[in-house]
Formats: structure tokens, C-alpha cells, sequence
């Protein structure tokens, strides 16, 4: 597998990774993102472990967020009533906010993560807390049969050898059933300039270019694909087995999301180049925009893993950013990894003497905004470089 690099970020802490420290140094690891001409897949080319990825103390959680609470669920009520699965598996299922959603069906969750896997099994749900594989996908089959609906979100981006996590769906997925892929697509990391999106738990940037080229030689191809706005524009992406397609209509054709994407060069080492090579401008306009503030309080909105990412990949610290604030407790009064830059739980103080925030949250801008409408009626400012860099 021929694997071209498109862009070499450097060596960078890992994004989920927080501080407990000021002073502590995070181990760093080659951030490469790479071509492969074959199946046409963006993906890192270095591997990190998944143990160092996710440990048992992994600080993402889904259902901190209004939005997301609101998405997953309407998301698992819309397919309960669109393909009525008897059997549902979710892979990576996080907090439960979108398997807890369905009513009739028998539900089945996959989370490596200990103290998610515990929540979802509180909850009710069997949960098997191991990671995707075809060994799991076996003893899934042996243990509750083949499933109606599998559904994974920003999960299979997470996983080295996507092609292997793909093998082990087809295995466990019942003859007319539909497995679901959401999470962010290629195209709009690069349309809205998401770069902060490059971060090594994220393996692979999927286009429905490279998708297609994995899925179709196993017999499973893409029926259907809807764009979301979701993590700045997603891809929900409907797989069947070949030959049991069914006529439900899902968001757009397979071959008109395939002509975007040539049209985009999303299907060429040369067109991605260009895409690519556009982001050390965006970095470089970040730096710029922020050394000329000096002087203003500066504050991180949401200690996201892509605000990490901003602070490593464009050099802030805590000389440029004075803190960040986040709603998620696991991540407060911790740091983000390299940059001393302290994480605190929100307070109208803190939130009053804040000249500009950076919104390191940039996905949840609308929820945000509304939420600060006080702060932005008395003059405050937030700081964005998505889709490009601008002062709001
Ligand atoms: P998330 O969307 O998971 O981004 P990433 O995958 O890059 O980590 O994280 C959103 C973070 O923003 C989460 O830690 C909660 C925080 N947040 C706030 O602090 N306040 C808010 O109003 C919202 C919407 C999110």
C-alpha cells in the first residue's frame, strides 16, 4: 500500500490527552497525514496505541452536549421508525444517548471504554466493553444473533485498519441489514477549513471515493449518504450487502456525492495537495490574528480536542491564551497538554472580563451563542477560523 503524505504536522501531543500540571511535558507523536493511491483513503500514516488513545479516563462525552443529546436521539427514532430493526448495535457507543433512543428493538452496545461501558450497562443495555473486531463481531453472532441495524458514530475514523473494522460488520450484519456510518466528511474538513479535525485518534478522513473502494470488493456497498452540519458537516453514509438494497430513499445518490468529490479533487493525490497545502495559511493567518491582540484577555471556549489541536499546531500558550472554559467536570482544572494553559469550569466573572474568545467549540457556534447572548450584547467577541479566520 503506497501511502504519499499530504501534509506533515510534526510531533503533537495527543488531543484528548489533558494535563494535570502546569509544568507537565505530554509525550508527542507524528501527526502525517497521507494518500494511499490504491483505495484513495486519507488516513495517518503512524500509528499511535489505542491504549495511549483511549484510556479508561477518556474525557470525550456525547452527552454533554444539548445538541448532541438532541441529534442522537432524534437520529435513533427516525431509523427506529424508517427500517423497524429487530436487533441494534452500536460500535463506539459512547454515553448512550443514541442506543438508549429506540423503544422496540433489542439494543447491544460496543464501548472499550470502562466507565462508559458501565454507564450503558446501567442503563440496561448489554454492552461488551472491548474494541471492533472481527473475534467480537464472531462472538456478537454467536451470543445474539446477526443485527438488523448496526450504527457507528465518528467511531470507524477511529480505527487503524478500517478495512479489517468493515470485514468484521460485514460479519455481523444480517442479510437485508443496513449499517449507518456518521461522522465528519473529507470534504467539508477542507471546504471549512476544520484542519484542527487532524488529530491522531482520528485514523481515517473518509470520502465516499475511497469508502466505495474498500466496501465493494466485500460486497457491501453505499445506498444512500445525507449531509449533516454536524462536527462542521458530516457524511450519515447508509451500507447494504450488494444485491439487498432496499428502496428507502436516504439523503443523496451514491453517484452524485461521487461527482462532488472528483469535481472537489478529492479523488487524486495531486487535487487533495492543493486542499492541503492550504493549511499552513490558515495556521500562519491563525498565529497572525491572535499576535495581534496582544495585549486582550483571550480566552478558549471549550477545551475541545480541536482547540488542543489550534493551540499546538499554530505554538499558543498560556502567554497568548489565559484559560480555557469547559462544562465537562473530567476536564476542569486540568491542562491543555503543552501549552499551560489552565481549563476552568464557567463563572460570570470569568466570562465578564474576557475580551475574546476563541471558539474552540466552533461546532456547537450556534448552541454558544445563544447561550452568551449577554456576553455578545455587551460588546464581547469570539474568535473563530472556521470557515475562515474572522472576529465575530
Ligand atoms: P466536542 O464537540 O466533543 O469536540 P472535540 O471532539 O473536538 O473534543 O467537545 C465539545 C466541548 O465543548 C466539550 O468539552 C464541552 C464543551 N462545551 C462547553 O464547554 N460549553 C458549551 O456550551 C458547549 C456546547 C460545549
Amino acid at each position: 500500500m503506497s501511502n504519499r503524505t499530504l501534509i506533515d504536522f510534526g510531533k503533537l501531543p495527543l488531543a484528548n490527552t489533558l494535563s494535570n500540571s502546569k509544568g507537565d511535558v505530554e509525550k508527542t507523536f507524528p501527526l502525517i497525514v497521507g494518500f494511499d493511491d490504491q483505495t484513495k483513503l486519507v488516513s495517518l500514516t503512524e500509528n499511535v496505541d489505542a491504549e495511549y488513545l483511549f484510556p479508561n479516563d477518556y474525557v470525550y462525552d456525547s452527552s454533554q452536549s444539548e445538541t448532541m443529546i438532541k441529534y442522537f436521539g432524534d437520529m435513533a427514532e427516525y431509523l427506529e421508525s424508517t427500517f423497524t430493526p429487530k436487533t441494534v448495535l452500536e460500535i463506539g457507543s459512547n454515553s448512550g444517548i443514541f442506543i438508549n433512543g429506540f423503544k422496540n428493538a433489542k439494543t447491544i452496545a460496543v464501548e472499550p471504554c470502562d466507565n462508559f461501558a458501565n454507564k450503558t450497562n446501567d442503563m440496561g443495555i448489554k454492552t461488551y466493553p472491548e474494541y471492533w473486531s472481527m473475534e467480537l463481531a464472531k462472538e456478537i453472532v454467536k451470543n445474539d444473533g446477526k443485527q438488523d441495524l448496526i450504527y457507528s458514530a465518528n467511531t470507524m475514523t477511529h480505527i487503524h485498519e478500517v478495512d479489517k473494522a468493515f470485514e468484521a460488520v460485514n460479519e455481523c450484519l444480517s442479510d437485508d441489514g443496513v449499517f449507518v456510518i456518521d461522522g465528519p466528511a473529507l470534504q467539508n474538513i477542507l471546504k471549512y477549513n476544520a484542519f484542527d479535525q487532524f488529530y491522531h485518534e482520528h485514523q481515517s478522513y473518509f470520502t465516499c471515493t475511497a469508502l466505495s473502494n474498500i466496501l465493494n470488493p466485500m460486497g457491501l456497498v453505499i445506498v444512500g449518504v445525507n449531509k449533516t452540519s454536524v462536527h462542521g458537516g458530516s457524511y450519515q453514509i447508509m451500507i447494504q450487502k450488494i444485491g439487498h438494497e432496499n428502496s428507502i430513499k436516504f439523503g443523496m445518490d451514491l453517484g452524485d456525492i461521487l461527482a462532488e468529490e472528483q469535481e472537489l479533487g478529492l479523488d487524486s493525490y495531486g487535487g487533495l495537495k492543493i486542499h492541503f497545502d492550504r493549511i499552513r495559511v490558515h495556521i500562519k493567518d491563525i498565529t497572525d490574528q491572535i499576535a495581534s491582540l496582544n495585549g486582550s484577555k483571550v480566552v478558549g471556549y471549550g477545551a475541545t480536542a480541536k482547540f488542543t489541536q489550534i493551540c499546538n499546531m499554530c505554538d499558543l500558550d498560556n502567554n497568548n491564551i489565559a484559560y480555557a472554559m469547559d462544562t465537562t467536570p473530567d476536564k476542569q482544572n486540568k491542562f491543555i497538554p503543552n501549552t499551560g494553559i489552565e481549563i476552568l469550569p464557567f463563572a460570570k466573572d470569568r466570562i465578564d472580563s474576557v475580551d475574546y474568545f476563541y471558539l474552540g467549540a466552533w461546532n456547537y457556534a450556534e448552541e454558544i451563542f445563544k447561550k452568551e447572548h449577554e456576553y455578545i450584547e455587551n460588546g464581547g467577541k469570539f474568535i473563530t477560523h472556521v470557515p475562515e479566520v474572522t472576529i465575530i
